[in-house]
């Protein structure tokens, strides 16, 4: 069934709808080569209303630019659509209650490969119980096909050249699967 837009915009589900300005759904084509799964929408997403418009979201896309990626061919979504007060981690309940929007998604999306940004996003869609450090570039079957995590963009904004050589040597993972007759 396809999801309800406008359900999902107008979504109370959880306490995060009493201070968000807007819900983030997530955007791009049908059938996209790539899915991009971040954590949460920050303070630029909440005001623009899109996912990774921001500082993280310039980063991401210059490195997926590098191995030829461009953002017109991904979809972009967040495991929870609504942004938590001062940026903290989604709790376990906000969470759970958002996991059916992005289970709806990825069945109507049908990505070819999807990548999962940082712990959240690699718990909620991979079920990894380690952390990112240990499970980033590695390839895991999902219904939809095959995906893979890295660390989020903000920690490589803060982490400084060596998370960044660990994206990219990830994201030459990604463009490998990308291309996967
Ligand atoms: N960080 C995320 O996880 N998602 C966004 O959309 C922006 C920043």
């Amino acid at each position: 069934m396809p999801i309800d837009l406008v359900a999902l915009s107008t979504c109370t589900r959880c306490d995060l709808s009493l201070t968000r300005q807007r819900v983030v759904i997530g955007s791009g084509p049908a059938s996209p080569a790539l899915l991009v799964l971040g954590e949460a929408p920050g303070r630029s997403e909440d005001e623009g209303g899109e996912p990774f418009i921001g500082r993280s979201g310039q980063l991401l896309f210059r490195l997926l630019g590098e191995v030829g990626i461009t953002r017109a061919e991904c979809f972009v979504t967040n495991v929870v659509k609504c942004r938590p007060p001062n940026n903290r981690t989604p709790s376990a309940h906000e969470l759970e209650t958002c996991r059916p929007w992005l289970r709806a998604q990825l069945d109507d999306v049908r990505p070819r490969v999807v990548l999962a940004l940082g712990n959240t996003a690699a718990r909620s869609v991979f079920g990894y119980q380690q952390g990112i450090g240990l499970t980033h570039g590695r390839v895991t079957q999902l219904d939809s096909g095959p995906g893979l995590a890295t660390y989020h963009p903000a920690a490589a904004l803060r982490g400084g050249a060596a998370v960044l050589e660990l994206m990219r040597a990830d994201l030459q993972i990604v463009k490998s699967l990308v291309e996967l007759p």
